[in-house]
């Protein structure tokens, strides 16, 4: 099935930062900018059709050199740590995408960075 895109300034996503738009290129509305800290997360509200293997893209925008790790958890479990690379610019929008289990009906997926940098800005997930 074609991808369902959440977008992150738009509940029931919480963004622990502030909805920005000043870097062009997002979808939607505006992006997440994450507060430059260890924890502050980003979490998607999905749903899945079925219980299953699925496909994430999320797309970002990264202006610095260094990498941005987050932890990645489906429904309060960490699954891995993504790093989100730097993309040249913060209007240079781009997609990781991860596969990951999800459960029948809604799941939570949440980014939360483990270093003083916290998350890039992040514009959505698609599903
Ligand atoms: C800059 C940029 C922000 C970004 C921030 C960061 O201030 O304008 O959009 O979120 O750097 O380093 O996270």
């Amino acid at each position: 099935a074609a991808a369902t895109r959440y977008e992150a300034e738009t509940a029931p996503a919480v963004c622990t930062g502030t909805i920005d738009s000043n870097h062009a290129g997002y979808s939607g509305s505006g992006f997440c900018n994450g507060s430059n800290a260890v924890g502050a997360a980003l979490q998607f509200t999905v749903t899945a059709a079925s219980a299953g293997v699925a496909s994430l893209g999320v797309r970002f925008a990264s202006g610095t050199t260094a990498g941005r790790p987050a932890d990645v958890l489906v429904n309060g479990t960490r699954v891995t740590t993504l790093t989100f690379a730097g993309t040249g610019a913060w209007t240079t929008w781009t997609t990781s995408t991860l596969t990951v289990t999800l459960n029948a009906g809604s799941n939570t997926v949440r980014f939360s960075p483990t270093t003083a940098d916290g998350l890039p800005n992040i514009d959505a997930l698609d599903v």
